[in-house]
């Protein structure tokens, strides 16, 4: 029976570090997928969870991946510099890419100068000057959860929720999230990656982890998590905190 790519799959752990291990095993089977002339497209999460997860790349399986036809694109981005306590990049940087061979041309950070919404449309033209001719999806796509169902920054409630026409647009964080001004991918573009993992720990992702699994239709109406699709397979990495409450 094929894998319907609206199941999720779901892989319990005991502990962020048993999740960051095993999602790192699994991330790094598909960056070796990764050809000359068949770049691979990972989106990066951000937020605090997917750091292990990076650490590991960098370090245990730095010498199994191709960096070199590995291009790196982020799901979100706060709206500060890069080297900006709360940069999604500064965070990547400091973790995985300042310890990896990877070609400059091959990191795709969210510009974050002008306004939001400049910013967003030069990030568009770079994913379309990426994808070029081929379609537009990327390979995997490494997502959070917030404890309101948010994921990229996707947030509920916001006018980023319904963008149909663009992969990339400004969005809002809510007042006690870093960084109120956002860029995001859209769910237009996320829902044509191959893979998605989300990464979820600690009994704050409880509700809504509970509720996309149990009911994901009704959960669709409150948590922008439950909206994500992949063409292949979505993955929830989790630990016991989160799945279990
Ligand atoms: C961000 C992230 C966001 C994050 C969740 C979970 O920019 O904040 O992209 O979507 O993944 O808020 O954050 P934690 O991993 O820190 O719990």
């Amino acid at each position: 029976m094929p894998h319907s790519s609206t199941e999720p799959l779901v892989h319990v752990y005991d502990d962020l570090d048993a999740l960051s291990a095993a999602a790192a095993e699994d991330v790094v089977q598909h960056l070796r997928t990764a050809r000359p002339g068949a770049p691979f497209a990972l989106a990066l999460a951000g937020g605090s969870t997917p750091r292990a997860l990076y650490r590991l790349l960098a370090t245990t399986h730095a010498e199994a991946v191709p960096w070199s036809h590995v291009h790196v694109f982020w799901g979100d981005e706060r709206f500060v510099p890069p080297d900006h306590p709360d940069s999604n990049y500064r965070m990547a940087d400091e973790a995985l890419l300042a310890h990896v061979p990877l070609p400059a041309g091959n990191v795709h950070r969210m510009p974050t100068t002008g306004t939001p919404a400049e910013a967003a449309a030069r990030y568009e033209a770079d994913l379309r000057a990426f994808f070029g001719s081929r379609a537009p999806s990327l390979d995997l796509t490494l997502l959070g959860l917030g404890d309101d169902g948010h994921t990229a920054s996707l947030f509920p409630g916001t006018a980023a929720l319904d963008v149909t026409d663009r992969w990339v647009t400004a969005g809002t964080a809510p007042s006690g999230a870093p960084s109120p001004d956002r860029l995001t991918l859209t769910f237009p573009l996320l829902n044509r990656s191959r893979e998605v993992f989300f990464l979820a720990a600690g009994t704050g992702k409880h509700p809504p982890l509970r509720a996309i699994l149990d009911d994901p239709a009704s959960a669709a109406t409150r948590y922008p998590a439950a909206r994500i699709r992949a063409t292949r397979a979505v993955h929830w990495f989790v630990d016991a905190a989160a799945y279990a409450g």
